[in-house]
């Protein structure tokens, strides 16, 4: 019953899309482009005297987009545009010194290239402001810090030659992370590293950002020598005890969902009303939460625990999440829940023996990883079980850390917006940068 629903809903959401406006189309330099989800902020608290509580500089921080967001908090911001050899042009946002420490521009920093999840963007990053954003705490620390997006989300939504919004071709959503991982992590590493001049970067990962690297670093292994060590948060790669509700609905379907989706024409994945109709009655049934909540694609998928939640910052989470995605990319994860293996993009085993000349896809090759990984999880993460993560670590090629999270409560979420992300990840991982910053005999560029 809930299962037929959900591809109903989903076809359904996919058709009803195809009539929205695109502004990230637009140029990514233009001053008046807002944040991804403006609009649902100013329908939200524009006319209810029941949200009038929430102050306007709230309310700003969730309408900015993300340059003018650091901007208005007088940290030095560049936008960078990267081109990857399929087409796709991806907007980096840099924050190359810090504000009140480290705040000068110096050759040779260490670079942190930082990447977001699913449904996500560098919005993810910046959001909870000054002091509290991992972003501004890097910029801090001493990190020259680089933030990717990846195709399809709001700040990349652009082709040299496929349109995002055409409803007959939509090509441009033919993508996976596989894709992410395969293009345009290597071409977002490539250009950093050739803007800075430096030969290897930090890099940082939550959750679909660490299943991208995993992706690259095992097709495309020459982009290990390229990294000095990799912060996994949340870590994503096998889902065998994945818990989440609408993936394990669709788990079973995801081919199909795919071919519903793609038979209407329409590959991007927005969250709608009628799904959101559905997932909220689901997921916040017997709860008494505030609704947005249950509406809000990413925390229906991602999970929910109250204890780590900034309340003060809802708004400013609501204004940039969910930024967009494929919906190749939900299939894809489907397919992991379902073929419980960590492999390329199941297209069909005629599709399959073009791609990859075997039916089935092949599994991604951990073994080839030689980068240092560290693997930050914990107990409460509805997407990155414990157990799947032992596992990953076990077959990594050179995971050299694991690190459990000491709050039973801490959830997928947290890593990037938790109240005490700083005390029990980001210090303990800031460390380890700098550790391994200095086995690679960078040192002396540490004061
Ligand atoms: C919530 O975020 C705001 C803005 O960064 C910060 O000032 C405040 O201290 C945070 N609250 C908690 C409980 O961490
Ligand atoms: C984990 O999070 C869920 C909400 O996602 C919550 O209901 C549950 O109590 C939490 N469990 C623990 C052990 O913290």
């Amino acid at each position: 019953m809930i299962m037929r629903s959900t591809i109903a809903i989903l076809v359904f959401a996919c058709a009803v899309w195809g009539t929205t406006a695109a502004a990230a189309a637009a140029a990514a330099a233009d001053a008046r482009r807002r944040s991804a989800q403006a609009d649902y902020i100013d329908e939200l608290y524009g006319t209810e005297d029941l949200y009038a509580r929430v102050s306007d500089n709230v309310l700003e921080d969730a309408r900015l987009d993300v340059p003018d967001l650091i901007r208005k908090y007088n940290y030095p911001v560049e936008q960078h545009f990267v081109t990857t050899p399929d087409g796709y042009i991806l907007e980096m946002h840099r924050i190359p010194h810090g504000r009140d420490a480290n705040n000068r521009p110096e050759e040779g920093k260490p670079v942190a290239f930082v990447m977001h999840g699913l449904l996500s963007s560098s919005a993810d990053w910046v959001l909870l402001g000054p002091g509290c954003a991992l972003a501004y705490i890097l910029a801090e620390q001493g990190f020259d810090v680089w933030m990717g997006n990846a195709r399809g989300n709001y700040y990349s939504r652009r082709h040299r030659s496929l349109n995002p919004d055409s409803i007959r071709n939509t090509k441009f959503w033919d993508f996976s992370w596989d894709e992410i991982g395969h293009f345009d992590l290597p071409a977002m590493i490539d250009y950093t590293l050739a803007a800075t001049g430096k030969s290897k970067l930090h890099y940082v990962g939550h959750s679909q950002g660490t299943t991208a690297f995993f992706v690259m670093a095992s097709l495309r292994p020459e982009y290990n020598e390229k990294i000095v060590a990799m912060q996994a948060l949340a870590p994503v790669a096998f889902m065998q005890y994945n818990k989440n509700l609408l993936f394990n609905t669709m788990a079973p379907f995801a081919r199909n969902i795919n071919k519903l989706a793609s038979t209407i024409g329409v590959g991007e994945v927005l969250p709608n009303n009628y799904l959101m109709t559905w997932a909220g009655q689901s997921v916040c049934m017997d709860e008494v939460v505030f609704q947005p909540l249950c509406t809000n694609m990413l925390f229906l998928m991602a999970g929910w625990s109250e204890g780590q939640h900034n309340a003060t910052m809802f708004p400013v989470k609501l204004g940039h999440t969910p930024a967009g995605a494929a919906v190749r990319q939900l299939a894809h994860y489907g397919q992991s829940i379902h073929e419980n293996e960590f492999r390329r993009y199941d297209h069909g085993s005629r599709q399959n023996r073009n791609l990859y000349g075997s039916r089935t896809p092949p599994s991604y090759n951990l073994k080839r990883i030689t980068t240092p990984v560290f693997l930050h999880y914990s107990d409460n993460d509805s997407f990155a079980d414990t157990r799947d993560v032992r596992r990953l670590y076990e077959e990594l090629g050179a995971a050299v850390g694991l690190f459990r999270v000491q709050l039973s409560t801490f959830s997928h979420l947290d890593f990037m917006w938790g109240i005490d992300a700083k005390t029990l990840v980001w210090d303990r991982m800031i460390n380890l940068m700098w550790a391994t910053e200095a086995l690679e005999g960078n040192a002396q560029s540490i004061e």
